[in-house]
């Protein structure tokens, strides 16, 4: 029984060998340079959509609140991108126009209705807002 088992071990082991030699090169994705490849990728996605776990950009609430009035006029609401519309306003300031949308002005409810918006994430929309009928208003940091 001895005789046999040496030769059928000996294979065995080569093949363990050759199967660790071959696990030891499976890694063949170099990590640092997929990730010199992802990283300029998801650079620009940053700066394009602005994306930060958690937080709205100003663009984002502006499309999925403020524009139900402010992309149509609803309500008398200044159009988005109206600059004779919004030169008065513009002209009020960047606190007083977050204000306005913090705490509501007339027709125009606070927050735009939506409870859930953070003061800096209604002073990233109103900034957004703003700049699109000629502001240059800087919206804090998502
Ligand atoms: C339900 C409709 C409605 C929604 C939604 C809405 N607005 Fe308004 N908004 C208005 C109206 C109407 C006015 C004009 C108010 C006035 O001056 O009488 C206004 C005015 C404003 C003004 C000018 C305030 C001033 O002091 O002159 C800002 C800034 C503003 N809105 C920002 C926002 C932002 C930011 C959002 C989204 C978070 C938003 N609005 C959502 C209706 C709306």
């Amino acid at each position: 029984m001895n005789q046999p088992l040496a030769p059928r071990l000996a294979l065995a082991l080569a093949a363990a060998a050759l199967l660790a030699t071959a696990c030891g090169k499976a890694p063949q994705v170099d990590p640092e340079k997929t990730a010199m490849a992802i990283l300029p990728v998801g650079q620009v996605s940053i700066k394009k959509v602005k994306v930060e776990p958690g937080k709205r950009t100003g663009e984002a609430i502006v499309t999925s609140v403020c524009g139900a009035c402010h992309g149509t006029g609803a309500l008398n609401a200044p159009k988005t991108g109206d600059k004779a519309a919004w030169a008065s306003r513009i002209a009020l300031g960047f606190e007083a126009l977050v204000n306005s949308a913090i705490h509501g002005k007339n027709q125009m409810p606070a927050r735009g209705g939506a409870a859930d918006l953070t003061d800096a994430e209604v002073a990233r929309a109103v900034a957004y807002l703003a700049n699109q009928a000629g502001a240059n208003f800087e919206a804090p940091a998502p």
